[in-house]
This record gives structure tokens, sequence and C-alpha cells, in this order.
């Protein structure tokens, strides 16, 4: 198929566009490089052996998007384009809240002028908001601590409305728990400018000596050890999730969590990042950070019985695959 992937420079698309061009689809990708560069495009020729086609533009931009469609018969769409840092929504949520439910609505529009059925969406954990855990697809939304959140749950709602708009719009909303590590050849991964805001970039950092310390933030969550608690899931693994989904994918709309269904704690995840790498992560214990939640990890049934896919990679391949990336940066890099 010819899958149209918007942010496919980025951290999860670029993962994912390996995945998909080795099952043998061809791969047109619009990102407007805004939170990545465009040697990660080389960077997926190289490790595939494959060529894709580049668009480096911005996918709010209707009549840019119109290109695409016009120039290729596109029979897929993966959304994974959006603005992603939870602490700048909450600084900028026009920002926030016009790309990344704009870009939504500028691409299903094009898929429904071309009579494009099938989309895939970037979804989030987020939008379960403290729900109890394990959170299954079912629950009812609370709603999201910060406007980046919103953001997607007003998308999935877009796409659910055009779905029962359309009878052949086939919809995937893929809530993501919380994805880490790197492919395997260390050649892509997670770049964050600046200093990272996520816990696995901020431990890989400290590791090389560009961080001093860790910050734990709180340690009396009522969680086994008292810190906070996360589905954390290997990025190859999610890519693969969804081929495996746009394989699958009927008309509808059909909401999966890919997660491993495993919940790990900050200072587990520390623990088994030392271990397996050999080197030391010192932290220290701060108090919570504002706006977060003591657990989330997934039910990942729905997707395991209905896609047949089942996240294989466990913390070890994670903390490994995300130093592997981290080791081979220049030093000076960030
Ligand atoms: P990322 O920032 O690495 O990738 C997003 C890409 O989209 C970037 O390359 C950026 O340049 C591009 N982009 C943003 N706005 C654009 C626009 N208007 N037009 C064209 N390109 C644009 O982020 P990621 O971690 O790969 O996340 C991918 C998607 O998954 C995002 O929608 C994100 O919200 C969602 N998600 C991420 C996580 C996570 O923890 N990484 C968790 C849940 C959901
Ligand atoms: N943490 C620290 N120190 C840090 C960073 C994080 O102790 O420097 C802790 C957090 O308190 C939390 C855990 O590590 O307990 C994970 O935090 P992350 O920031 O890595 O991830 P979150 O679960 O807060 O959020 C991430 C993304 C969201 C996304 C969500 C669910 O940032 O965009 O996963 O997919 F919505």
């Amino acid at each position: 198929m010819n899958i149209l992937v918007t942010g496919g420079a980025g951290y999860i698309g670029s993962h994912t566009c390996v995945v998909l061009l080795e099952a043998g689809h061809e791969v047109i990708v619009a990102d407007n490089l805004c939170n990545s560069k465009a040697e990660t495009i080389d960077k997926v020729e190289q490790i595939t052996n494959k060529k894709m086609v580049f668009y480096p533009i911005d996918v709010t931009d209707e009549e840019a998007v119109e290109r695409i469609f016009a120039d290729h018969k596109i029979d897929g769409v993966i959304h994974f384009a959006g603005l992603k840092a939870v602490a700048e929504s909450v600084e900028k949520p026009l920002e926030y809240y016009y790309n990344n439910t704009v870009s939504t609505m500028v691409l299903a529009k094009a898929c429904q002028r071309h009579g494009v059925e099938k989309f895939i969406f970037s979804s989030s954990a987020t939008v379960y908001g403290e729900n109890e855990v394990p959170f299954v697809e079912t629950m009812d939304l609370l709603p999201a601590a910060n406007p980046y959140g919103e953001t997607k749950a007003i998308s999935e709602r877009i796409l659910m409305d055009t779905a029962k708009a359309n009878s052949k719009f086939s919809v995937s909303l893929l809530r993501y728990f919380n994805p880490v590590g790197a492919h395997e050849s260390g050649f892509i991964g997670e770049e964050p400018t600046g200093i990272p805001n996520n816990l696995m970039p901020y431990v890989t950092q400290v590791a090389k000596g560009k961080l001093e310390k860790l910050q734990v933030f709180g340690n009396d969550y009522p969680t086994p050890d008292g810190t906070g608690v996360r589905d954390y899931i290997h990025v190859m693994d999610l890519a693969e999730g969804h081929v495996a989904s746009l394989d699958r994918l009927t008309p509808g709309v059909h909401i999966y969590n890919l997660g491993t269904g495993q919940g790990i704690s900050v200072l587990q995840l520390v623990k088994a990042f030392e271990e397996v790498n050999g080197v030391r992560v010192p932290y220290e214990i701060m108090g919570r950070r504002p706006g977060d939640i003591a657990e989330s990890y997934a039910d990942v049934s729905k997707a395991e019985k209905e896609l047949n896919w089942k996240a294989k990679r466990g913390i070890k391949e994670m903390v490994r695959d995300a130093w592997r990336f981290e080791s081979q940066l220049p030093a000076a890099q960030k």
C-alpha cells in the first residue's frame, strides 16, 4: 500500500517507517521538521535500503496536503504529526489546539475528497486521566490535566464523528502508553531538544554525564516503592503495532491500547538501566511533579485478540537500546 506518514521524521514515526518499508509498503512522509531532522529520513532509508518520498510541509496547510494526495494514490494515512510537550501545551494552548486538531481535520478532509478509507491516529494513554488501572478501552475518558491531552481526546472525537458520517471510513485510534528505546541498530532513536521532560531520555543523559543527576518526582505515591508507575513500551513494538492495525483495519472506529500491560516504577527502571548497561544513574528524590498520576498501565487484551499483536520486548531490551542510541551520539550534541 501507499501510506502517508505524517510526522515520519519524528521518534515514533521514523521507527514505524522502518517497519512499514520492511513489510513492503511504499511510504510518503510529510513532516515540517519542527521537532525532528531531515537526516532521520536518510537514516531510515539506510536501515531498510529502501527509498521514501519526503514532503517537508506543515500538515495544517490544506493546499500542501492536497498536493500530496493529488501526486500519489494514497491507500492509508498514519497521523503522527503533533506537538507533544505537556508543559509547553499549558503555556501555549492555542498553538497546541491549532496544530494537533487542525492537522487531524485537514487530513480527514483530504481522505474524504480522495476516497482514502484507512486512517490511523496517534492517541495517548493520557486520555484516560486518573482512571482505575489497568486502563481499558471501554472506560469513560476523564478530562486531561493539560491542553495536550485534550487535543488527543478532541482528535479522537473528530475522527469518530467522521466515521459515523461515512460508513467506509476505517479508523484506528491507538492509545500509546510510554514509548521508550530505539531501533536495535542504534541508528535512530529519541533525540529531544533541550532538557528532556520524559524519564528515559533524562536517564540516558545522566548516564552519559550530560546531566548531573536524575530528579525522581515523588516517592510517596500509593505504589510498591512510592515512585510513579508507567507502562513502558519498546518503540519497535509500538511501530509493529501500527502495521498490525493497518493490516486488520475494517470500517468503523477501533480503539486499541498499545502497551505491555506491565507497570514499572521510576526506581525499577533506573535499577534495570544500571544493571543491564553497567553504568551509574545518580538520582535524588524530589516532590511530585504537578499533573502526574500515580499509576498508568494498559489492559492490552483487545490488541492481542483483535490485532494478533503483543509487545515482545521487555524492560531489558528497552534500557539496552535506549543506551545504545545515546552512546553513539556525540557528547557535545543537545
Ligand atoms: P516527535 O515530536 O518526535 O514526532 C512528531 C513529528 O511531527 C515531528 O517530526 C514534528 O516535526 C512533526 N510535526 C509536528 N507538527 C507538525 C505539523 N503541523 N506538520 C508537519 N509535521 C509536524 O513525537 P513522537 O514521540 O514521535 O510522537 C508522535 C505522535 O505520538 C504525536 O502525535 C504524539 O503526541 C503521540 N504520542 C507520543 C507519546 C510519547 O511519549 N512519545 C505518547 C503518546 C502519544
Ligand atoms: N519522572 C521522574 N523524573 C523525570 C521525568 C519523569 O521521576 O525527570 C517520572 C514521572 O514523575 C513519572 C514517570 O517518570 O512517574 C514517567 O514520566 P514521563 O514524563 O516519562 O511520562 P508521563 O507518563 O508523564 O507522560 C508520557 C508523555 C505524555 C503521554 C503519556 C502517556 O510525556 O505525552 O506518557 O502516553 F501522554
